[in-house]
């Protein structure tokens, strides 16, 4: 089971053009659901065998059937309800999707006597200029990845497309609005794949590109007036993206009737806590309540060094300190999180194994006695970037870089004391500032410093030193899942060695880490 179907369905109003992605366990169903978006249609994933009336019932103006791992002619293979196939909405079957289709409307599909991967040559056959490769050249480069493919048409199709080795790399029965690709236009090596999208959903399906994140605020501050009516609300504010922006657009809705608590458990990074309340408390002017437990978490914390005990203490720890707080104001009725899509989508499908426990500030567990707001449960991380600019979030919260809920508590290789905390924080400061200022911050997705349990020699004018060492830590990624070792240049990480070194005291020691994910993870602990 993947997300519900039911999902994001309230967001869908009788002006809001809608796309659903039927997910056949696609490595690229949110990649396609993103790309629609940014053409400013609104997609929704369902898993693919979502009854045919909710689907229907959504209204979608279009339905494009995701790639799949598995073989259409397998015994137990995905398929969806065949009556999608006749239901007079326009389909747009991509790889697995488009083979389903072919074999389910009387065409063959079987493996292909030559597989293809990676980028390859497409010729347009297609000869109205009006379709789907509408303004495009007739000889193009595309992606490919497939092992099996349409051998035979299902009578009303024609060929759009082929490849050297694929005959039929794109297909359409016009009449019927029925579109099959075996090339992955979602991915950004097809260059132009956008402009098929945009061709199938402005040409075929007569979408209006009415999906903006200005129109997305409008429609959420409404909804989130309509589902607190009178009520009062309360936010875990951590300083993150996700909840930052979720405070900000619920504090559009409702104003004062949201408190934002920001429990600043002493593990952020320089600079952060008062971030957060000059931002929210300053500026915006929203009740905060800035619950300093810092001596809380080090107590604790004292004498742990196990990684899975202080994520465990600390997470602990922040439900009750909250819990505490929420009784105190009187425990509104409703909970702010900053719940994202691809954790929606994910929660359903997730299998595997549990590496560490991650402990979200923003996520409180669904135990607490609260109804949940999630304003952006139907948004990429991507778009609600764009939200918070639209609500006046300063740049430095908006581009941060993903921060673990226990902070610099799992940086802190072995015992968290105040101490080994303010070495880390400052050593951390300089690489974010030196990362910054090289303007290499938006190519990396985290960089930032940890503070090993050992001491190493080292030598200071004549005299012997024993001083800590601190790691660098520098990694490039799509999604935090797999990572590799960022190839900072060589001249950014000797400044980065030389400052630390000279300018916080008792470190002797920097070396940079050059692991990647797996077989290491990206954080230490
Ligand atoms: P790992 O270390 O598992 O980290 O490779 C993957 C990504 O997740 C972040 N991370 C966390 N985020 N709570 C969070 O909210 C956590 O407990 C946690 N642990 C790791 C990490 O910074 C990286 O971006």
């Amino acid at each position: 089971m993947l997300a519900s179907p039911r999902l994001g369905a309230d967001l869908v109003r009788s002006t809001q053009d809608l796309v659903v992605v039927l997910d056949f366990g696609a490595q690229y169903s949110q990649l396609i659901a993103r790309r629609i978006r940014e053409l400013h249609v609104y997609s929704l994933i369902l898993p693919f065998d979502t009854a045919l009336e909710e689907i229907l019932a959504l209204r979608p103006k279009g339905i494009i059937l995701s790639g799949g791992a598995a073989s259409v002619y397998e015994p137990g293979a995905p398929r969806c309800d065949p009556g999608l196939f006749t239901s007079g909405v326009p389909l747009l079957g991509i790889c697995y999707g488009m083979q389903l289709m072919a074999q389910a409307l009387g065409g063959e599909t079987g493996p292909a006597p030559r597989k293809e991967f990676g980028r390859t040559r497409l010729y347009v056959d297609e000869l109205a200029g009006d379709g789907l490769f509408r303004g495009l050249e007739r000889r193009l480069l595309c992606w490919m990845s497939h092992g099996d493919t349409v051998h035979r048409l299902p009578p009303g199709f024609e060929t759009l497309a082929h490849s050297d080795h694929c005959p039929h790399a794109a297909v359409a029965d016009r009449a019927r609005r029925l579109y099959g690709l075996q090339f992955h236009p979602e991915v950004s090596h097809t260059a132009w794949g956008a402009d098929v999208l945009r061709n199938f959903l402005y040409g075929i399906c007569g979408c209006a590109p009415s999906w903006t994140m200005t129109s997305f605020v409008e429609r959420a501050t409404q909804e989130i007036r309509a589902q607190v009516g009178g009520g009062r609300a309360i936010c875990a504010l951590s300083g993150g993206v996700d909840s930052s922006a979720a405070a900000a657009l619920v504090f559009r809705a409702i104003g004062e009737r949201l408190t934002c608590v920001f429990v600043d458990h002493g593990l952020l990074r320089r600079g952060e806590a008062d971030q957060v309340v000059a931002v929210f408390r300053d500026h915006f002017g929203m009740p905060l309540v800035h619950v300093d437990a810092r001596q809380r978490f080090l107590e604790r914390l004292r004498g742990v060094t196990d990684p899975e005990q202080k994520r465990v203490l600390i997470g602990r720890e922040f439900i009750t300190v909250f819990a505490e707080e929420a009784s105190r104001l009187g425990r509104p009725e409703f909970l702010v999180q900053g719940t994202l899509y691809p954790d929606v989508i994910e929660s359903g499908t997730r299998t595997a194994a549990r590496i560490k426990t991650h402990h979200n500030v923003g996520g409180l567990p669904a135990a607490l006695p609260f109804r949940l707001v999630e304003p952006f449960r139907t948004l990429f991380k991507d778009e609600v970037r764009v939200v918070a600019r639209t609500l006046g979030l300063p740049d430095a919260m908006v581009d941060r870089h993903p921060f673990p809920g226990p902070g610099l508590a799992i940086r802190v290789v072995g015992e968290v004391t105040e101490e080994r905390l303010a070495i880390l924080r400052h050593a951390d400061a300089i690489v974010t500032e030196e990362i910054r200022r090289s303007g290499l911050a938006r190519d990396v997705w985290q960089a930032f410093a940890v503070l090993l349990p050992v001491h190493t020699v080292g030598v200071a004018g004549d005299a012997r030193t024993y001083g800590h060492v601190i790691a660098v830590r520098a990694v490039t990624s799509q999604d935090g899942m797999t990572a590799d070792w960022a190839r900072l240049p060589a001249d950014l990480l000797e400044t980065v060695s030389n400052r630390i070194t000279g300018e916080v005291r008792g470190v002797s020691r920097v070396v940079y880490d050059i692991s990647s994910k797996p077989p290491a993870t990206i954080e230490w602990e």
